[in-house]
């Protein structure tokens, strides 16, 4: 029995020695160590032997086991270190080597067109104000001189929110605010979005962006021809040259008078062009004087102040500015359209 214990001993060793990887290595040991192996077998005969023979036997048994466990033990750490000493050869970092270029994004013409109205007009002095894009009736209407009923509320259908407040139409609810919290003089501009309900074709969406204006001081400081030289300076900002400027009468209820702003076009000067629909004029904003009714819904007294407030649609302006024909695509997310700017 000694020798055949001694023979399980020689094969395992052999075997756990030779043993090219973790699985070959596994199966040794249980082919030796297992609930089957040879050495239980002659361990389940140690019963038939004399008292002395079992523990001399028995002995010898158990030191073969940890003889065996000890090899497997010193050959797994042998076969994981040398898979790691191969990771070194097979998977060298080279920190020097050029790495894969991340996709760089850049800002979005919307964006660029906003920035650039917003600089024109600090550059005048005018401070850039915020809003909220969710608004009540009472300043995205009837502080604005349009009351329920309004025919002009027709021209502002917007979305309703369950609790009675309202996507704005407009930018100018903000003048409202504005006027409620600082006293005049006063020189800002509100950039923002804004909702209309709508059906979208190349010019409209429901959701678009307009910049307000509002400069208001004492009665009889500020008249049209400021406000005429304001829109010249903002057009020669972002057109990079003096253009002739036209004013239309046009209606708003917040504004007494009121006009639509044309522009000449700066790709034809004024000889007609496709963007222009041969016309020679671009359309380019709505705008005002104050109506005192408006000073009057913020408790500003009447007759004592006087200015001109404008709102223009920034998506208008990016795509005079930037040869774009369609409004839509400012919003479709198409790489092709985006990275030509
Ligand atoms: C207004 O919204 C007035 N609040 C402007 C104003 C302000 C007048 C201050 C007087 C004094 P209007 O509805 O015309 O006016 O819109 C102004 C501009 O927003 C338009 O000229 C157009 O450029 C843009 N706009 C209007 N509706 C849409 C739309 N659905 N999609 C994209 N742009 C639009």
């Amino acid at each position: 029995m000694r020798d055949k214990i001694e023979n399980i001993k020689e094969a395992a060793l052999a075997e756990i020695s030779a043993a090219p990887d973790l699985g070959v290595l596994e199966d040794t040991r249980v082919k030796y160590l297992g609930r089957k192996s040879e050495l239980t077998e002659v361990l389940k005969g140690l019963k038939d032997l004399s008292a002395e023979e079992k523990k001399e036997i028995g002995a010898l048994a158990n030191v073969v086991r940890d003889e065996i466990e000890n090899g497997i033990t010193a050959k797994e750490a042998e076969i994981r270190e040398k898979g790691f000493a191969a990771l070194d050869e097979t998977e060298k970092v080279d920190i020097t080597f050029p790495s894969k270029k991340a996709a760089v994004g850049h800002i979005h013409p919307l964006t660029k067109t906003r920035w650039e109205v917003e600089d024109i007009f600090r550059s005048m002095g005018f401070f850039v104000a915020d809003g909220r894009e969710v608004e009540d009736e009472f300043h995205n209407f009837d502080a604005l001189n349009i009351p329920a009923n309004h025919p002009a509320r027709d021209m502002w259908d917007t979305f309703w929110l369950k609790d009675g407040n309202l996507l704005r139409t407009h930018t100018s609810p903000m003048q409202v605010r504005y006027m409620e919290e600082n006293k005049p003089p006063l020189r800002i501009i509100v950039p923002g979005r804004t909702f209309r309900f709508e059906n979208a074709d190349a010019t409209h969406e429901s959701n678009f962006h307009q910049v307000e204006g509002l400069m208001v001081d004492e009665s009889g400081k500020l008249t049209v021809a400021n406000f005429k030289s304001v829109m010249a300076e903002f057009m020669k900002g972002l057109f990079g040259k003096e253009l002739e400027i036209r004013l239309r009468p046009s209606y708003f209820p917040f504004v007494e008078p009121g006009f639509e702003i044309d522009v000449a076009c700066p790709y034809c000067a004024g000889k007609g062009c496709r963007i222009c629909k041969m016309t020679g004029w671009i359309e380019i904003l709505g705008a005002g004087m104050v109506n005192q009714k408006v000073f009057e819904s913020v408790g500003l007294e009447e007759g004592k102040y006087e200015g001109f407030a404008f709102g223009v649609g920034l998506e208008r302006i990016a795509m005079i500015k930037r040869g774009v024909n369609d409004l839509r695509l400012f919003y479709g997310n198409d790489m092709r359209f985006l990275e030509q700017f």
